[in-house]
């Protein structure tokens, strides 16, 4: 190792690195591109170049069954489900089948046609919020039951207003257990929450073949590529997929829409004016303010060397999704939030054979999210951010909260 990556002396998961991740990408990106994490024994990659690169490389998988630490979860339970037989550990064939089957009501059209029910979904809980004066955690009543119960509503699982409450607390009990590396007791809880969660869509899914109706489970019901369909144990797993990937994420990415743009009060006055900016605005923010230091993980399926590095067969190599989005070899000042921008081919979704299915659904929704917002935001409302709480959960940290000041109505 140089000896000036020798000197970067930063702990991934210390208060100030996650706080602020950028300074430390920053001299990675410069001093040391692949760094070797004692701690975690892994290797973190930052520049966009590589990143790019590693997404597509075919000594590199996404199976989690192949990092040479990997504990095999419980035989029966849903997370060796996931492991065995999610999107990750799929043949190339069976991946292909089971992306067209999901994905297809996730594609550009397919999210137009359901864009209404992403409207009544952010409708329905912006509502409340028209005319509050205080402090309201925008987190708690807005962007985090959104992304679940538009989940619910695709799939037909459940729909804004009708037990919607009691379905976004289960989904989010279970969604933890998929936080990487997390503790025993947070995997047992989850996985006690899915066996009530899997009910629950079982009974959709009863409820479904009798009388099918316009939403994801009646499609997958139906649906079959040549020998290829899902039983109800997939589509059940298929659906707690679908919540685990699109939730958290469109939930923190909400919250990062509006924490940027109150932040910025300029740009936020000029989206205020102008609504057709909005879909600009949200793919900057999803350049400028997505993802901590870490990001997508891969493994080594064999020894080999890159960039000088020595990989060893089975190691983690983690590829930052906020190292690709600040390198400044691709986007000038970098660390500069601007509306104009519009940002191409940024890697915040991945890229390659498991780029996000839901791309498009998360576009809509934090579009929708953003314009429903600038409705109840009054001017002048700020983000407390010395009163913003997070918990760790594996090597991840997530908000709790976001506690917005309304102003007192004057
Ligand atoms: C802002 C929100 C989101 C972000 C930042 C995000 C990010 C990502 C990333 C980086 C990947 C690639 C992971 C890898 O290669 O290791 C991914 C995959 C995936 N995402 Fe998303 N995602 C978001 C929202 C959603 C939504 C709304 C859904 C669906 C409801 C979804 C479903 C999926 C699925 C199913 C995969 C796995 C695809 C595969 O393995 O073939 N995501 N996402």
């Amino acid at each position: 190792m140089s000896s000036a990556a020798e000197s970067l002396d930063f702990q991934l998961d210390s208060p100030e690195v996650k706080n602020n991740p950028y300074p430390v990408l920053r001299r990675l990106r410069e001093e040391d591109p692949v760094h070797y994490v004692e701690q975690m024994d892994c290797w973190l990659v930052s520049r966009y170049k590589d990143i790019y690169d590693l997404y597509t490389d075919p000594r590199l998988t996404g199976d989690r069954r192949k990092w040479e630490y990997y504990q095999q979860p419980a035989a029966g339970s849903f997370f060796r489900w996931v492991d065995d037989h999610g999107l990750m550990a799929l043949d190339k064939k069976t991946h292909t089948m089971q992306r067209r089957l999901i994905g297809s009501g996730l594609t550009p059209s397919g999210v137009r046609s359901i864009e209404q029910k992403i409207r009544d979904v952010v409708d329905h809980f912006a509502k409340p919020l028209h005319g509050r004066t205080g402090v309201v955690d925008i987190m708690k009543e807005y962007t985090t039951p959104i992304p679940i119960v538009v989940v619910g509503s695709i799939t037909g699982v459940t729909a804004p207003g009708v037990d919607d409450t009691q379905f976004s607390e289960l989904a989010q009990a279970v969604i933890r257990g998929f936080f990487g590396m997390v503790s025993p007791e947070v995997l047992a809880r989850s996985e006690r929450n899915y066996v009530q969660l899997s009910q629950w869509v079982k009974d959709t899914i009863r409820a479904r073949r009798e009388k099918p109706e316009d939403d994801l489970i009646s499609y997958l019901i139906a649906a079959k590529d040549g020998d290829f369909f899902l039983d109800d144990e997939g589509i059940v797993a298929q659906v707690s997929s679908m919540l685990a990937a699109g939730t958290e994420t469109t939930s923190s990415g909400g919250v990062t829409c509006l924490i940027t743009l109150l932040d910025h009060p300029e740009a936020l006055e000029r989206v205020r004016a102008d609504r057709s900016l909005i879909p600009q605005t949200v793919n900057e923010v999803l350049r400028y303010g997505f993802g901590g230091i870490g990001g997508s993980q891969r493994f080594a399926l064999e020894d080999f060397e890159y960039q000088g590095r020595k990989i060893r067969k089975g190691q983690l190599v983690i590829l930052s999704s906020a190292g690709a989005s600040h390198d400044p070899e691709v986007y000038a000042d970098p660390d500069v939030f601007d509306i104009d921008r519009n940002p191409q081919g940024i890697l915040t979704f991945g890229l390659g054979p498991h780029y996000c299915l839901g791309a498009n659904l998360a576009r809509a929704e934090l579009g929708n999210i953003v314009d429903a917002a600038l409705d109840f935001l009054p001017r002048g409302a700020r983000v407390l951010h010395d009163q913003i709480e997070t918990e760790a959960l594996g090597m991840f940290d997530r908000k709790v909260n976001c506690p917005i000041d309304f102003g007192d109505g004057s």
